[in-house]
């Protein structure tokens, strides 16, 4: 017993110890990914904005404008992104770690911009980061063409910020420096260069006043809620500079714009600090932020070496992993490719500001009686929303200039390419999200965080509701996670050599500890939603006539109207008429039924045998009443139920997404005696299929292109790219529909594919959705978050026969 003790005494330490190191580890990774991810254009609002994913901090941002007439000015002072008001812009090739390049066509200013935005890692406060701003004038552009451009930073919170830089002169000669501090950045300059590039020189008596060939710093201390409207300030602040100036010269003689739209000269110490170069022609200046903790500063000359590495790096990473397959084989698409991808993630922003949440719990909230939305419309309208917060979300967004905040069901079909570019990263945004659920298990399904974000929101859709509920897509992602755990370990177990994780990307994939204390912490908070999505959104089975396997696993979204079911996604696809407490959805029960696979595989994978066990019974039951509730022997197809005027459970029938929903979240078996009428829907003319895409509602059906024409029969990529993921699983597995599945793929995977490209190649643009008759972009421009779910369908495998593979498009 003495001897034992001994033994135990000497073996404890040791596995603590072990215990230590991999918990040491397991730190440092988090560490070092966090830290590669401090700075980023985390400002997706803005065509250039930076800042890093600290709640208050240093930030900054870019506008530019013709001077060379009144007018354009007025007009065309670029700084938000808007829509319709460029020719294309976005990011041609991004990564988050790294940095990239942006593009700009500017066709009203006569200028085209690229923002090259670059990451020096090193030192103890996340590293440095440069930017170089390059202007090059358009074809038509006049060869004096004029244009001013302003960088700015702001600081919010504790610390400060210089601009060091005499205010006795008329303007600034060479760099700009403005030296800061804060607690978390600690010491930093940034430098804006002189750069390169002629400045107009008039001959107007003003020019000795503010000679342009010098840089104007204007540094101003203003309230912290006011520093994101940059534009109106500077408005302001010009228009003081403009009547002080204009008066001073007779009228037959007014000084020119590029002169008179000049910011005063007074640099030093604030909060605000605005920075102005005037040019006459192509132009380019370096922004050069410095962290004092990291070995050098950053130089012009750094960035041009740089910039041509993380180019190759990217472009090399890129073949790798998205490379398109056939018959995308034209360098084209390969270009088009790099760009959506780039600008999903060139999309990624730091959100962080209280919201406004009604949290009243109004009985008319559980919608329970019939009429329910009139009572939940009239409680609403009472307008009892409080602000709660501030929280932070690291996300990315559907489109920079209509949608530059986080919606959950986008986000979970965003990071499915991206999980395949940076494994940690994605694992980061899924924190974030989780972060944000409440006590109960809610998580808002559109994070308006703070004044500037809700500045884009009309009031009436600002209020996030806590019964409302979301398509819960991030499941989605963590299942793609543990997919490739599973490939990671067998081919561990393979060669008994742990995979070579390429840095910052895939750490916490290569090292098996991580990813089970990742998915550790992570699980308590998908178990709190999970169940808040069987409690808050469960549908009545008992109290109807209805019969099913289970009683239990039937659901309605809750928050419709006659009208809409917002929370679905789907927001006016048809549904039954009246909205009845009575109501199953079969696009929710499918949600479910996705959630609990992949709850029960991350039980599975934590050893968390009894919960594994239950959620086996769930999955078994939803997939069992999915037929029990919601098929259709003479829709031949799924179908919501409602509860008709005699009391009676009945079938409501509208062929498109909402009806293949079961099969398109993977629930249909390959041998299931459904599939192969979901098969005959999907693929006939007259309901879903065409040449351009799955429509979202079929053609036959007597609301197609109806009212909103939303959800109605556009195409959608998010819905699509579903479809094609499950049609390629049927094709590569035995079964009675192998073939017909594998052309069904093929042909679908083409049609997107060259829908998407050719609207991206005419207009400059990915957008919301597709015509489903002339296969044309339309509704939001500028949609990058979703539609860039081709970028996925063009790296899949090509299942075409024979000839066709050489049919290059
Ligand atoms: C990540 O970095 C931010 C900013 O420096 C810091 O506030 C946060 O605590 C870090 N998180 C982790 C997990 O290291």
């Amino acid at each position: 017993m003495a001897q034992y003790r001994g033994l135990m005494l000497g073996f404890i330490p040791l596995i603590l110890s072990q215990f230590a190191l991999v918990g040491a580890q397991v730190a440092e990774i988090e560490k070092a990914s966090n830290e590669s991810l401090l700075w980023g254009p985390y400002r997706p609002n803005l065509y250039f904005g930076v800042r890093p994913r600290i709640p208050k901090s240093l930030m900054g941002g870019l506008l530019w404008t013709r001077v060379e007439d009144y007018a354009s000015v007025q007009n065309n002072f670029r700084h938000t992104c808007e829509q319709h008001e460029l020719d294309g812009y976005g990011w041609d090739e991004y990564d988050v770690r790294t940095g990239g390049r942006q593009t700009i066509h500017d066709p009203a200013n006569r200028v085209d911009i690229t923002t090259e935005f670059i990451k020096f890692p090193g030192g103890q406060h996340g590293g440095s980061w440069g930017v170089r701003i390059k202007g090059t004038p358009r074809e038509d552009a006049s060869p004096d063409l004029r244009t001013t451009v302003i960088w700015y930073n702001t600081l919010e919170g504790l610390g400060s910020l210089e601009a060091n830089a005499d205010s006795d002169e008329v303007g600034t000669e060479g760099d700009v420096v403005l030296k800061g501090q804060t607690l978390e950045l600690g010491d930093f300059e940034i430098r804006v260069t002189e750069g390169k590039g002629d400045h107009p020189r008039t001959n107007h008596p003003s020019y000795n006043e503010k000679p342009l060939d010098r840089t104007l710093v204007h540094s101003a201390q203003l309230p912290e809620e006011a520093l994101w409207q940059t534009k109106p300030i500077l408005y302001g602040h010009l228009k003081s500079q403009i009547d002080a100036l204009i008066s001073k010269y007779p009228e037959d003689n007014p000084p020119p714009p590029a002169q008179v739209y000049t910011i005063q000269h007074s640099p030093g110490r604030g909060n605000f600090h605005l920075v102005q170069k005037v040019f006459e022609g192509p132009f380019e200046f370096d922004v050069l932020y410095s962290s004092a903790s990291a070995p050098t500063p950053v130089t012009s000359n750094d960035m041009t070496e740089k910039i041509k590495s993380v180019t190759s790096e990217f472009s090399s990473r890129f073949t790798n992993i998205f490379k398109p397959q056939a018959p995308f084989f034209k360098d084209r698409y390969e270009e088009f490719s790099k760009s959506l991808f780039s600008n999903l993630i060139g999309g990624i922003g730091y959100f962080f500001g209280d919201s406004r949440v009604d949290r009243s719990y109004d009985s008319a909230y559980e919608e329970d009686n019939e009429g329910f939305w009139e009572d939940a419309e009239e409680a609403r309208g009472r307008n009892v929303a409080q602000f709660e917060g501030p929280s932070e979300l690291y996300t990315s967004i559907p489109s920079r200039p209509f949608f530059p905040r986080g919606f959950l069901w986008d986000e979970g079909f965003h990071l499915i390419p991206v999980i395949d570019w940076d494994v940690d990263l994605t694992l980061d945004i899924i924190k974030s999200w989780f972060k944000l659920m409440d006590e109960d298990g809610w998580i808002a399904r559109e994070q308006i965080l703070g004044a500037e974000a809700r500045s884009k929101v009309p009031p009436e859709f600002q209020v996030q509701y806590p019964h409302y509920a979301n398509p819960p897509t991030l499941f989605m992602v963590i299942t793609s996670f543990l997919d490739k755990l599973d490939v990671q370990t067998a081919a561990s177990e393979k060669s008994s050599q742990k995979l070579l994780a390429e840095k910052s990307y895939f750490m916490q994939l290569a090292n098996r500890e991580a990813a089970l204390q990742y998915l550790r912490t992570l699980y308590p908070l998908l178990k709190r939603h999970y169940f808040w999505f069987r409690k808050t959104q469960a549908g009545d089975i008992k109290s109807y006539d209805r019969e099913a396997f289970s009683t239990k696993e039937g659901y309605r979204w809750r928050g419709r109207t006659p009208r809409h079911v917002l929370t679905s996604g789907l927001d006016d696809y048809p549904r039954p008429q009246p909205p009845h407490p009575g109501e199953l959805h079969v696009d929710l029960l499918s949600w479910i039924g996705l959630m609990t696979r992949s709850m029960k595989r991350i039980a599975v994978y934590l050893g968390e045998e009894d919960d594994a066990a239950e959620f086996v019974k769930y999955e078994e039951a939803i997939i069992r009443n999915l037929d029990d509730l919601h098929w259709s022997d003479k829709a031949k197809t799924y179908c919501d139920a409602t509860i008709d005027d005699y009391e009676e459970n009945k079938l409501v029938c509208h062929k498109g997404y909402i009806s293949i929903f079961p099969f398109l979240v993977g629930l249909l078996p390959p041998d299931s005696p459904r599939l192969g009428a979901v098969l005959d829907t999907l693929s006939d003319p007259e309901e879903m299929w065409t040449e351009f895409g799955l429509r979202s509602l079929s053609k036959s059906d007597e609301f197609y292109h109806t009212e909103e024409d939303y959800w109605r029969g556009p195409i959608w990529i998010n819905m699509n790219y579903l479809a094609v993921q499950q049609l390629l699983s049927l094709a590569q597995q035995k079964g009675p529909h192998q073939e017909r599945a594998r052309k069904l793929y093929s042909e679908l995977r083409r049609n997107l594919v060259s829908t998407v490209y050719n609207s991206w190649k005419e207009t400059g643009f990915a957008w919301e959705q597709y015509n489903p008759e002339t296969g044309k972009g339309q509704r939001t421009q500028h949609f990058t978050g979703w539609t860039s779910l081709v970028v996925k369908i063009m790296g899949m495998p090509s299942l075409e026969k024979g000839e066709k593979v050489h049919d290059e498009l």
